[in-house]
Order: C-alpha cells, then sequence, then structure tokens
C-alpha cells in the first residue's frame, strides 16, 4: 500500500505527529499552507473566527499526493472542528481514502464520518508515541 502523509500546522504539534508517522512509513511528509494569518493573539482568534463560520481559504500542497492508494491526513482541531485548510484538502482527496489524525487539546472531533478511520491525539492524555504505534500498526502493510 502507498500511503501519503499529509498535514497543516499552525504551532507544530500535527508537523511533529505527521513526522513521526512518516518516518514509520518511510515517506516524506508533506505540508499544506494557506493564504491567511494566523500568527500571535490576533492570528488565534481570526482562525476562532474562521473555523467557527467555515470560511474558506486558499491552499498550498508542497508535495505531490497524486499517487497514494491511502492518505493520513493530519488537522489540528479548530473550535471543534477540522481546519479550513484541511477541509480544503478533502475537496482534493476523496475522504474514503483518508485516516485522519486530529490533534487537539483535549475534545474528540464530532464530524468523523466517510473517512477510513479517524484518531483523536489529545494534549491533555500525554500519550501520543502509544497512539501512533498503535495507528501505524492497523494500516495495511
Ligand atoms: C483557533 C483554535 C481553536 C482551537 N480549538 C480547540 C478545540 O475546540 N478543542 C481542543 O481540544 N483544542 C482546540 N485548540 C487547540 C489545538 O487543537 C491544539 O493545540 C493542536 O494540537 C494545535 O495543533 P498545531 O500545533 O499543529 O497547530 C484550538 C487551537 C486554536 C489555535
Amino acid at each position: 500500500m502507498k500511503y501519503a502523509v499529509i498535514y497543516f500546522t499552525r504551532s507544530g504539534t500535527s508537523r511533529k505527529i505527521a513526522e513521526k508517522i512518516a518516518k514509520k512509513l518511510s515517506v516524506e511528509p508533506i505540508e499544506v499552507t494557506d493564504n491567511m494569518d494566523w500568527d500571535g493573539a490576533l492570528g488565534y482568534m481570526r482562525a476562532a473566527k474562521h473555523a467557527m463560520k467555515n470560511g474558506a481559504v486558499a491552499i498550498q500542497i508542497h508535495g505531490q499526493i497524486g499517487e497514494a492508494d491511502e492518505y493520513v491526513v493530519v488537522s489540528p482541531m479548530w473550535c471543534g472542528k477540522i481546519t479550513p485548510a484541511i477541509r480544503k484538502l478533502l475537496d482534493e482527496v476523496p475522504k474514503e481514502k483518508v485516516h485522519l489524525i486530529v490533534s487537539s487539546g483535549g475534545m474528540n472531533l464530532k464530524e468523523r464520518d466517510g473517512y477510513m478511520s479517524v484518531l483523536d491525539i489529545m494534549k491533555s492524555k500525554h500519550n501520543e508515541d502509544q497512539l501512533i504505534e498503535e495507528f501505524v500498526g492497523s494500516l495495511s502493510a
């Protein structure tokens, strides 16, 4: 099975998770960026507002995603949801081929329908490495 590991991050946690998974799968993680400024306190508020109203963003995918059989997509949680950039990515990557990993402070993602699988990695639980190990072990060779 050929996998692509794709992530969006604001503050680095999802990148770290994507890097760990990609290393175990022997692939390079692919970053998705958007056209917004989410930095600092103002950026945080902008992010929360944008997430709540399902605001649109333009994205750039920094790698080749076309040839994978399945996708591991890592998104931070913003206000209970995946980020606008990852929502936009799902226009190009079919959900039914996506293993979604949600990096959050402590909440579960509510909207889980349509994905191959959904895994919540919550900072409050301090079990990131164990969950990654189990997740990669669950993937088909
Ligand atoms: C705008 C915003 C909204 C957030 N909303 C939630 C939330 O609803 N529930 C939660 O558990 N964590 C929430 N968080 C925390 C992030 O999901 C968490 O810190 C995540 O690991 C950040 O990933 P990143 O470092 O890759 O950007 C929020 C963070 C931001 C910036």
